[in-house]
């Protein structure tokens, strides 16, 4: 005899199985699928590069960056961030990692582009290490699903020299 409220468990139960096997095929199709991302970042101008009063180098760019991170969308995909950081060596620090523009990428119609900017946000070294400095600019990703973990990856877009002199 199978009561309604006993269908009514087994409805769930097997629509609750049915939600864990479609998490799991997504997220495994995730892990499968290892995206091949494009990018690459120039200096187009060096505004302004000074020591604060502080003391505190502060440079700021213009740069013409390209990315192409169509790869990384996948039919899981909410939506990709990605953030562009100047990575460089101190006698203090073995990694100073600074963070110069960042973007929501909503689909993958919008997830190649170029585009000119002047960083969002300025680049402050603790202390004046930048004359001449040899900087790493580095694209980082997150890929947000939409079940499953993030996937956070990286790329090298470019290694640059700052001026030997002040502006
Ligand atoms: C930016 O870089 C692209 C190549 O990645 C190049 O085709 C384009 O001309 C550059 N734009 C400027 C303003 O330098």
């Amino acid at each position: 005899m199978h009561s309604f409220g006993h269908r009514f468990s087994t409805l769930i139960t097997l629509s609750g199985f049915l939600l864990v096997l479609s998490c799991s095929l997504a997220s495994l199709t995730d892990i499968f699928n290892s995206p091949s991302v494009h990018a690459h970042a120039e200096v187009l101008k060096i505004n302004r590069f000074r020591k604060q009063l502080n003391g505190n180098d502060e440079v700021t760019l213009t740069l013409n960056m390209s990315m192409d991170l169509r790869s990384t969308f996948t039919w899981n995909t909410k939506q990709v961030f990605v953030f562009v950081a100047a990575e460089y060596e101190t006698p203090k620090n073995s990694l100073n990692q600074i963070s110069l523009w960042d973007h929501i990428i909503p689909n993958k119609d919008q997830a190649k582009f170029e585009t000119q900017i002047a960083c969002k946000y300025p680049f402050i070294d603790q202390g004046s290490n930048l004359r001449g400095k040899k900087i790493k600019l580095v694209l980082h990703w997150y890929v947000m699903p939409k079940t499953g973990r993030t996937i956070a990856d990286m790329m090298v877009m470019s290694d640059i020299s700052l001026p030997q002199t002040y502006t």
